[in-house]
């Protein structure tokens, strides 16, 4: 019989890589926890016009990246392929500006695109991101990328390189449009395929452009920093000033556009070259008109998102492992009735204890606890069952004592 696999781009987690994925998760939602955000949980999936207006037709995700089906309704439905336009959709659903003046929100989850996979890019893969909306202030996005950044340092990881760019709100953005254009249009022919159809449809993202013939050609192309308006040449300055402020080293690229489109205002990455070509490991910005887009409502907003199998790849042995507390070796039928209650009790009070179901020698189970990296292992004999006491050894130092039933859980709880 042919074993399925999982599909193309898909991963399992389980294992250390599971143990991983929670420390990654769980230090964020706390680390966000204490900036005051709360969770939000959007659905898998949503109308695909939700992103594409959202997203952008002319980006990659909306014109190839897509896992779009019509369900048995006859509805256009997406996979999500990232988080913000969902999070901005259910904001405005749920009037949530008319209950609060600013939202903080964090997520987890998977998103989904079809991209070529390679080490660091999956067709399913996770993100941990945040929302923020209804404040305009550039403190609060100098904020909130030193939190990204506080979060991947907590997670020890090094070596990162904050990348800010401000792109502006629209009118600056069709001013660049067309000073780009100029600069573009004598090249037309020695761009790639895409960047010919990026210059009729958003020619800033001939700037994102991966390939390197188009990367070279425009080396020298004209920035977007210097078509600012005052306000936004200003907002820039001070995100610049707190990002000193909170001790956040940053590089100004003047070359970065994202790859969606709703970005106006600050837009910035923070990536490593610890994973080749995947090196970015989150990305975000301000999206100030989004919500215009989505709802007719001006309310301005910020964000990012990690990614967080990239993460994952960065952390090596860094995280904590889930290994037991206690592994219980019981040796005899008579002790076994003993050695589960044991262990229920220790369960109930909180400690991590592993047990077997089936007698085993002692050797077997210490190979056992061993395996398992069991930080004390509880030996309960039928000596020790008839004295009513049991054999604590600890793993580690490498210790024992013989201590009462009560004793134990006084030295474990
Ligand atoms: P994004 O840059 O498209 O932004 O994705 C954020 C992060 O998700 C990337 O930096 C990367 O680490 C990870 N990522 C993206 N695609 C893949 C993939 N195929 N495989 C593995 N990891 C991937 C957004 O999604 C925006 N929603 C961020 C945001 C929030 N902006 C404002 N608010």
């Amino acid at each position: 019989m042919k074993l399925i696999k999982a599909v193309r781009g898909t991963k399992d987690i389980f294992g250390t890589d599971a143990d991983k994925y929670n420390y990654i998760v769980n230090t964020a939602q706390k680390l966000f926890e204490d900036y005051g955000y709360t969770m939000i949980k959007t659905p898998i999936f949503e109308e695909t016009d939700l992103f594409k207006r959202g997203i952008g037709e002319g980006t990659d995700v909306v014109e190839k990246e897509m896992y779009t089906f019509t369900d048995r309704g006859d509805r256009s439905i997406t996979l999500r392929p990232e988080g913000t336009a969902a999070v901005v959709r259910s904001y405005l659903e749920n009037k949530i500006y008319a209950q609060e003046d600013m939202s903080r929100f964090y997520y987890a989850g998977s998103m989904f695109r079809y991209e070529r996979p390679q080490a660091g890019r999956q067709r399913e893969f996770n993100q941990i991101g945040v929302e923020v909306l209804g404040e305009s202030s550039p403190i609060l996005d100098a904020e909130v990328i030193a939190m990204g950044y506080t979060l991947l340092e907590k997670l020890g990881i090094t070596d990162l390189a904050v990348n800010i760019n401000s792109v502006g709100g629209r009118e600056s953005r069709l001013k660049f449009r067309e000073t780009l254009l100029n600069f573009l249009e004598p090249m037309r022919e020695d761009l790639c395929d895409d960047c010919r159809m990026r210059m009729e449809k958003n020619p800033l993202r001939v700037l994102d452009c991966k390939n390197e013939k188009c990367k070279d050609l425009t080396k020298d192309a004209p920035i977007i920093t210097e078509s600012l308006n005052e306000e936004e040449k200003e907002h820039y300055e001070t995100v610049k000033k707190y990002l000193d402020i909170f001790g956040v080293k940053y590089i100004e690229d003047p070359k970065l556009v994202r790859g969606l489109d709703y970005y106006s205002s600050t837009v910035y990455e923070i990536v490593t070259n610890k994973l080749g070509s995947q090196g970015t490991v989150l990305g975000g910005g301000r999206y100030d008109t989004l919500l215009k887009q989505l709802g007719d409502r001006d309310i301005p907003a910020f964000g990012f998102a990690a990614g967080v199998e990239r993460v994952m790849m960065l952390l090596g042995d860094n995280y904590p492992k889930n290994t037991p507390d206690l592994y219980i070796a019981w040796l005899g039928e008579a002790t076994r009735d003993f050695a589960f209650k044991i262990a229920q009790d220790l369960r109930v009070a909180g400690l991590k204890v592993i047990i077997d179901y089936n007698s085993k020698g002692m050797k077997s189970h210490m190979k056992k606890a061993d395996k398992l990296e069991a930080k004390n292992v509880l030996i309960i004999g039928e000596d020790e069952l008839n004295k009513g006491t049991v054999v604590l050894k600890d793993f580690i130092n490498r210790t024992q004592e013989e201590l009462t039933v009560e004793q134990l859980k006084e030295k474990l709880i």
